[in-house]
Parts: structure tokens; C-alpha cells; sequence
């Protein structure tokens, strides 16, 4: 067996039971890590991605919380401290978008794309502090919307500002440590959270020079770099992983 980037590292990876995170999810598994395949509501999304990785002899376990509730969020790393008891890489993926004209602000929505968005990587990121191994990977998530805030896009938007804040804060305080924390900015991807909306998918293909959206294949290979030992002088930094699409 040859060796592979990622060989003897956990990682844990949110929202992996659709989307982008399940397609990191195989990918880092691909490249050696046992994997906490981490979801919110899609639980036999979760399980199929277990079960896909440990068909290819990789290592994988499921665990829920909805990670805009701190308390489940620390009750489920202190299952992955039971089990995988280790924890080297973690992908902030999980997100929602989601918005509305400015007078029809709803209290509901507020709370949730903060909670996912801006919380919920904050409280994933300061258990992970206290646990992971030197060395470490925290990559978070952002998007081009955090570039282009749109029209009635203004709090995913600011939430999304707020994780690049995180990014260059934690680089300086875990530095120290040798963990890196990056943030990846996606385009509109595929599989993913565009697909529900396919007037959006034209304009954002028709955004790029390539004239197509991203696949969540060229994302996880993103993380897949981040991840490695390779990328250990990139630390505190945004990558655009958008097809170099302006709005
Ligand atoms: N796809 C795009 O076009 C695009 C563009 C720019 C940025 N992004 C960013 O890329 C990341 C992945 O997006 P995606 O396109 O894969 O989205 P998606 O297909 O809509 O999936 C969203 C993911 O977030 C998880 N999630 C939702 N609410 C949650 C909660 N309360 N607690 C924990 N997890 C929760 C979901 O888990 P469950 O299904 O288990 O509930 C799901 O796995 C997000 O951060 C998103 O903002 C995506």
C-alpha cells in the first residue's frame, strides 16, 4: 500500500451527510483519514457515507448535533472523544443560506443563518482547540456571497465575514501550535446548495470565464491541499475556489 497524504489523521467534517461535505468527506477519506462524518438532519446521507468509505477499507463514524446549539455540540465531541479519540483536521462545512428583503426580517432566520453560519463553526472550533493535535488543520467555509453581498443576502453574507475574521484570528492563536486555519471561498458548486435554484446556477456560470459553476470535487481538492503537511506555511488565508466568477 502506498502512502497517501493523509494517512494516521482524523478529521472531522460537518454537514458531510450532502453536498460539498460528503464529497470531502470521501475525499480526505480517500486520502488516508478516518473520517467523523458529522450531520445535522441527513442522517442516511451520513450513513451512506460511511458506509462508502469504509467499503474502500477506510475508517468512518456518524455523529449528529445541530451545531448552532453549543450544547451539542460539545456533547459530540465528547463522543469523538471516546471514539475516534483523536482529532487533527477539521472542515468547518456545514452552512445554510437564506435571505429576504431588510423589512421582512424574521427573528427565525436571523438566529439560523448566524447559528449555522458564524456560531456553529466558533463552537466547533473552540472544542476542537482543546483537543486537537499539534500540527493541526481548521478550514472554514465563506462564499463569494461574502465578496458580493447581494441584495437581501445581508446577514448570510456578514455571517460568512465573520468566519474570514475567525480564519485570521485563530491563525495567530494556534500558530503557536502548529495548526493552520484557512478559509475556502467557493463559487456556486455543485452538488450543493445552488442546485435548488437553477436561474442562480446560469448567472453564476454565466459569472465565470470558464462559464460553468464549480463541482464539489474541485472544493475537496481545496481541502484536500489545506489538509495536507504540504500546505503547512499557509495559514490565515482565503482561497477563492469560485472559476474567478464576479457578481
Ligand atoms: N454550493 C454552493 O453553491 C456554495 C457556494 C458558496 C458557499 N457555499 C458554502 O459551502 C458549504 C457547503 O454548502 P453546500 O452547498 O454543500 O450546502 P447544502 O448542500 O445545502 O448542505 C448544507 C449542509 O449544512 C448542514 N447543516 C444545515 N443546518 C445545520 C445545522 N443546524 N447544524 C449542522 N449542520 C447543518 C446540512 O446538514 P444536514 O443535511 O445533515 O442537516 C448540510 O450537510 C456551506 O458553508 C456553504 O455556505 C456553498
Amino acid at each position: 500500500m502506498t502512502d497517501r497524504a493523509l494517512d494516521g489523521k482524523v478529521a472531522l467534517v460537518t454537514g458531510a451527510g450532502r453536498g460539498i461535505g460528503r464529497v470531502i468527506a470521501l475525499r480526505l477519506a480517500r486520502d488516508g483519514a478516518s473520517v467523523v462524518v458529522h450531520y445535522s438532519s441527513s442522517r442516511a446521507g451520513a450513513d451512506e457515507t460511511v458506509f462508502e468509505i469504509t467499503a474502500n477499507g477506510g475508517r468512518a463514524v456518524a455523529y449528529q448535533a445541530d451545531i448552532a446549539r453549543r450544547e451539542q455540540v460539545v456533547a459530540m465531541f465528547e463522543k469523538m472523544d471516546a471514539d475516534p479519540g483523536r482529532l487533527d483536521i477539521v472542515v468547518n462545512n456545514s452552512g445554510v443560506a437564506a435571505g429576504g428583503p431588510l423589512a421582512e426580517l424574521k427573528d427565525e432566520d436571523v438566529e439560523k443563518i448566524f447559528g449555522v453560519n458564524m456560531l456553529g463553526p466558533l463552537y466547533i472550533a473552540s472544542e476542537a482547540a482543546k483537543r486537537m493535535a499539534d500540527n493541526g488543520r481548521i478550514i472554514n467555509f465563506s462564499s463569494t456571497a461574502a465578496k458580493y453581498p447581494g441584495s437581501g443576502s445581508g446577514i448570510y453574507s456578514a455571517a460568512k465575514r465573520a468566519v474570514e475574521s475567525f480564519t485570521e484570528s485563530w491563525a495567530r492563536e494556534l500558530g503557536a501550535r502548529g495548526i493552520t486555519v484557512n478559509t475556502i471561498i467557493p463559487g456556486a458548486t455543485s452538488p450543493g446548495m445552488v442546485d435548488a435554484n437553477p436561474q442562480a446556477r446560469e448567472r453564476f456560470a454565466n459569472a465565470s470565464p470558464f462559464k460553468r459553476i464549480g463541482t464539489a470535487e474541485e472544493i475537496a481538492a481545496a481541502v484536500a491541499f489545506l489538509a495536507s503537511n504540504e500546505a503547512s506555511w499557509v495559514t490565515g488565508g482565503h482561497i477563492l475556489a469560485n472559476g474567478a466568477a464576479s457578481l
